[in-house]
């Protein structure tokens, strides 16, 4: 006979597509989420071969799966393929989180407001009213510009080293907020308040073209890339005096927390999460 108290809920399915995925993060972190909650989630890694998103997604769904998160490089593929979208996904032209509705796909990008509860919940940094530096024009850039408007800085500008990029992203964004663009040779040499990295530049070890005179030991600078070390970017904020640096851990955590909030109406606590992962990466 069974035992009426070996009750285990049904696990409902969500998983990370992407390529390379074996290094990804999120499945830990959907699986602390998970266990700090009690929902019933089971999240998976699928690395997907160039060509195959769709397809993949298609078997996903039809094995009752409930929710996606896509990665590079899909984002743009997911933001075609979903059959509605939140406006910040729109804005973003990339989708990260997917929830798998009885009518169709729905598409999210929760990456930008993963960012800001980074900056202004878990680090005390002030957006309104301050002097932003984005720094990179390419998806990532993008995915972060409206929720970054959206707080009401006093001006965001937005710097590349193809200049051209940073002009046609501003003109894109610019009925959301004061946003401009330039090359590095064109950066005003005042201080900023913020200066975000969200270039490939630091996935390759190299450091953008900053100037010297931009940061001041009031100035965060935040890398949305992390790793076992400090990129060149953090080092090079550091030696500038910056009194705050940060790199994209947190944001990590917190763009999974909201796609969390999405899929199961539960927002998890992610202070504990981010300091185990914390751990992990100084111990790798
Ligand atoms: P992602 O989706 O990560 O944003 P992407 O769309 O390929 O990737 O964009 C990469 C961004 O990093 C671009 O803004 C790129 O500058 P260009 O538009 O001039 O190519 C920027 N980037 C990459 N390597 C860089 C480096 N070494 N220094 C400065 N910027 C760099």
């Amino acid at each position: 006979m069974s035992d009426p108290f070996d009750f285990k809920p049904k696990m409902d399915e969500y998983a990370v597509m992407g390529n390379p995925i074996a290094h990804s993060k999120s499945p830990i972190i959907h699986s602390l989420f998970a266990e700090q909650t009690g929902e019933p989630v089971h999240y998976s890694a699928i690395q997907v071969d160039p060509g195959g998103f769709v397809q993949a997604v298609g078997n996903f769904q039809a094995a009752g799966g409930k929710g996606l998160n896509v990665t590079v490089p899909f984002k743009q593929e997911a933001w075609k393929l979903v059959d509605a979208r939140s406006a910040r996904a729109e804005r973003a032209g990339a989708v990260n989180t997917i929830k798998i509705e009885a009518d169709g796909l729905f598409g999210d990008n929760t990456d930008g407001v993963g960012l800001v509860a980074d900056l202004i919940d878990n680090n005390g940094i002030v957006i309104r009213e301050r002097r932003i530096l984005l720094m990179g024009a390419g998806g990532a850039a993008r995915g972060v510009l409206a929720p970054l408007l959206a707080e009401h800085p006093a001006a965001l500008h937005i710097v590349n080293r193809t200049p051209g990029k940073a002009q046609a992203l501003a003109d894109a964004f610019a009925d959301l907020g004061p946003v401009s663009g330039s090359g590095y040779d064109r950066l005003a040499l005042e201080p900023f308040d913020i200066i975000i990295n969200a270039t490939a530049a630091s996935l390759a070890g190299e450091l953008p073209p900053l100037p010297a005179g931009i940061v001041t030991a009031k100035t965060a600078c935040y890398d949305m890339m992390y790793g076992a070390k400090p990129t060149p970017f953090m080092d090079w904020a550091c030696q500038q005096g910056s009194g705050k640096v940060l790199d994209g851990l947190g944001m990590l955590v917190e763009q999974a927390a909201e796609s969390f909030y999405l899929w199961r109406g539960v927002r998890p606590q992610t202070s504990a999460v981010i300091a185990q992962l914390r751990e992990q990466l100084s111990n790798a």
